[in-house]
């Protein structure tokens, strides 16, 4: 199989490195560099490498290296940013400090056509890139010369093209180089000579055989929320390893209507895995009993969740790994100086810390993937557009839709609202235009009239945003008549309603969620 190696020195980028390759439909895996040696080139057999950037800077004497002996394995190799000034100086080039440091947008211009610029970049011309560097290179080493500059880099493209080695100061990788993706689709077919071929199902069968190969005839368990990511984790372990897999499915009270029933019968009924549904609402909602504090309520959540969980996963005999959905953007590698790669995961992750106090193994196969390949992998696995298009809905659940206290009447109020507004954006077909809707229920209660009578019931508010990973987002601009419907139909049917209001933040100032 034609595989890329891409060789990481920590940037904050590297994994869309691996995203453009994998969009070639061409295989690769990222190595940390310290993990990169004549062993690995031997038995992974890559038909090209890409050195990553770095925060790091070459003319300290502690930065991360590789052996010098990747660059006699005989295959091309494209260094970007710190693997640019990298591949430079180990093949007997300069690097030094620049005065001109440059951060963002730049331009390059093309001195010399080259395989790397073919049909997209013309010799004369001038292209935005993105830059992001305070080195740059000085000198080149023998059999390199310029292929493109840029203000601040006199060096911002160079090549060996006898030798197949390319390095550029600018990250081709990120959609701020408009044209790098193009610039890596040349270097992987045209220069390195990959066909493509690889997708989806290709990655599916693979991770199957792997999963069969780790796992053995051990025993899985599969933490499921009833979203994408971990059903999408447990319908891959259990086509490798049918009933070695047990499924656990925690209802703390505070899902949506009707969401429990809908995952026990889309896992019973469709998917045809078994799921162990553990009721914990009444556990939970006692715990939570008068806590208005946002981080509090998050972190008994989160302890609670991970109680329950550690309580099932014991009930079930000689279990030795734990499956999690985690994706690669959850998943922060960072590179330490003295060169271990260390591996650290955003606690956003319901079941952290369980793994060492159960003695677990982690099994994570979709640790390399992005959210929209982990919906292509789902509708490869056979799942329905319904689930693969859900919105995201956090681990609290509705209890951080509920500013302050939690009780059973507010989470049926909310219940109701939620699934009137959902049902109208569906109606609408608005649905998959927006990143993620819900209601909330403010703790404020206004005055109203109804029929002749004064009311004085809660408010509700109405969030939808437009986002691509949830770090930014903007809110979603409704019609008014839309809006207007549905604030009335949530009226009209939702006692202890009596106003609902449209959040119109973005994120940033606000965050997705109320709390
Ligand atoms: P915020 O509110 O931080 O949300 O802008 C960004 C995205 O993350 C989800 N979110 C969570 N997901 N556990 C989760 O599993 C959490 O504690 C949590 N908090 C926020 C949120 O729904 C949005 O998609």
């Amino acid at each position: 199989m034609e595989k890329i190696l891409i060789v990481d020195f920590g940037s904050q980028v590297t994994q869309l490195i691996a995203r453009r390759v994998r969009e070639l439909n061409v295989y690769c895996e990222i190595h940390p560099y310290s993990k990169v040696n004549q062993e690995l080139l031997a038995e992974f057999q890559p038909k090209a490498v890409i050195l990553s950037g770095g925060p790091s800077s070459v003319i300290d004497g502690f930065s991360p290296r590789i052996d010098l002996e990747l660059f006699e394995f005989g295959v091309p190799v494209l260094g970007i940013c710190y693997g640019q000034q990298l591949m430079c100086e180990l093949l007997g080039g300069k690097v030094s400090d620049s005065s001109d440091r440059e951060f963002g947008r730049a331009f390059v211009e093309i001195d010399k056509e080259s395989p790397l610029f073919k049909n997209i970049w013309k010799k004369g011309e001038k292209y935005q890139v993105w830059m992001s560097h305070g080195d740059r290179v000085e000198n080149l080493p023998d059999g390199f010369e310029v292929i493109a500059k840029s203000d601040g880099a006199p060096f911002a493209a160079v090549a060996n093209e006898a030798k197949k080695f390319y390095a550029v100061q600018f990250h081709p990788e990120v959609t701020h180089t408009p044209d790098g993706a193009g610039l890596i689709g040349n270097f992987v077919k045209k220069i390195a000579g990959c066909a493509g071929g690889w997708d989806m199902s290709s990655f599916l069968d693979e991770e199957v055989q792997k999963i069969r190969e780790i796992v053995g005839d051990k025993k899985v368990i599969c933490g499921v929320s009833g979203g994408v990511d971990s059903s999408v984790v447990a319908a891959l372990i259990h086509k490798a390893i049918g009933d070695q897999l047990t499924c656990i499915f925690v209802d703390l009270g505070l899902l949506r209507e009707n969401e429990r029933e809908e995952v026990e019968a889309r896992f019973e009924e469709k998917f045809h895995i078994p799921i162990q549904v553990v009721d914990a609402s009444g556990r939970f909602l006692s715990l939570i009993d008068g806590v208005t504090d946002p981080e509090q309520k998050r972190k008994i959540i989160g302890k609670t969740f991970i109680d329950v969980f550690e309580e099932e996963a014991g009930k079930i005999d000689g279990a030795e790994f734990l499956a999690q959905g985690t994706l690669y953007p959850d998943v922060i590698e960072s590179v330490s100086v003295h060169g271990d790669a260390a591996v650290t995961i955003k606690s956003h992750h319901n079941v952290g810390g369980l793994p060492d106090r159960m003695n677990l193994k982690l099994l994570e196969p979709v640790r390399e993937l992005f959210k929209d390949e982990v919906r292509k992998l789902g509708l490869e696995l056979g799942m329905d557009e319904d689930l693969i298009k859900r919105h995201p809905f956090p681990g609290p659940g509705l209890a951080i839709r509920i500013p302050g206290e939690i009780t059973h009447e507010k989470l049926d109020i909310l219940r109701k609202a939620d699934t009137i507004y959902i049902d109208e954006i569906r109606k609408a077909g608005l649905y998959d235009e927006i990143w993620q809707a819900f209601a909330v229920l403010l703790p404020v209660k206004t005055v109203g009239v109804m029929g002749d009578a004064r009311t004085y019931e809660y408010v509700c508010a109405l969030r939808a945003v437009t986002s691509t990973d949830g770090m930014t987002a903007d809110f979603y601009n409704f019609s008014h008549e839309f809006l207007g419907n549905v604030s009335t139909r949530i009226i009209n049917s939702v006692r202890g309603i009596n106003r609902v209001v449209y959040d119109i933040t973005s994120k940033p100032p606000g965050t997705i969620e109320w709390e």
